[in-house]
């Protein structure tokens, strides 16, 4: 992979499957020093080729969640974990399923409870496990991170946000219709996610490009959720060629 200097962060820039080999190094090397890590996972394309690398790995032996704590970013309001566009159930069939995590450990915030008790709740409940090690995220086409959208307070914590018309219509490619797509969805807030000890960002396809710039090159504002992490200690940027490309 190669590295482009970006301001205070490095950007490591390779293919979908190099990045994923990549991340996939990063979490063999926490479970090694800490085999019952804090994983905050995420949804979306993005991190599908990382899940198929961490599938295989548990699958040779080679790695094993059997100990870990697992809390995932974002959830849509509304729909149950069953629902086939549910974010639980995005990761239930394109990980926690193929790996050998507890179910018991496993936490995703609800779409169905959204009241103020159980969103904060999710932050307590994260603070209990000892804090999030390692944050995984994607980021939207306009810089959101979790489905903290432009505008949301850098201290924010878990929130039910109005999702953007903009992200509505990228995510309506998984449901039969724009109106299918909610409305809502409950998130961590953006510093939930800066509490983690380290964070790991992928961007991949010349959608993230203008992104990707604004978040690394750009002034660090909520109007663009993930350049916070230009002042996190231990964020980490995966980006393909294309979403690089004006880095
Ligand atoms: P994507 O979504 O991985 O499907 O592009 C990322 C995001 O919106 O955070």
């Amino acid at each position: 992979m190669r590295i482009i200097e970006a301001g205070y962060k490095k950007v490591y820039v390779g293919d979908a499957e190099e990045i994923a080999r990549a991340v996939a190094d990063i979490y063999a090397a926490i479970l090694k020093a800490k085999p019952n890590a804090v994983l905050g996972f995420a949804t979306g394309s993005t991190p599908l080729p990382l899940y198929a690398e961490l599938v295989r790995r548990v699958a040779a032996g080679e790695m094993s969640f059997a100990d870990v704590t697992t809390f995932n970013l974002d959830e849509y309001v509304g729909l149950e974990p069953t629902h086939d566009q549910s974010y639980r159930y995005f990761m239930d069939t394109n990980l926690f399923n193929h790996i050998d995590v507890d179910p018991a450990r496993v936490h995703v915030p609800s779409g169905i409870s959204v009241d103020v008790e159980t969103l904060a709740a999710y932050d307590t409940a994260i603070v209990a496990a000892g804090g999030i090690d390692m944050q995984l995220l994607g980021i939207g086409c306009n810089g959101h991170i979790g489905f903290n959208e432009p505008g949301t307070p850098l201290d924010s914590l878990t929130h039910v946000v109005e999702l953007t018309q903009n992200t509505r219509e990228v995510n309506a490619r998984f449901f039969a219709s724009l109106d299918e797509v909610p409305t809502h969805a409950a998130t961590m807030g953006i510093k939930t996610v800066m509490n983690a000890r380290q964070l790991v960002l992928i961007a991949t396809g010349a959608s993230k490009a203008d992104a990707l710039y604004a978040t690394v090159k750009g002034p660090v504002t909520p109007e663009v959720p993930a350049s916070a992490l230009q002042i996190h200690p231990c964020a980490f940027i995966f980006a393909d060629e294309a979403a690089a490309a004006k880095l």
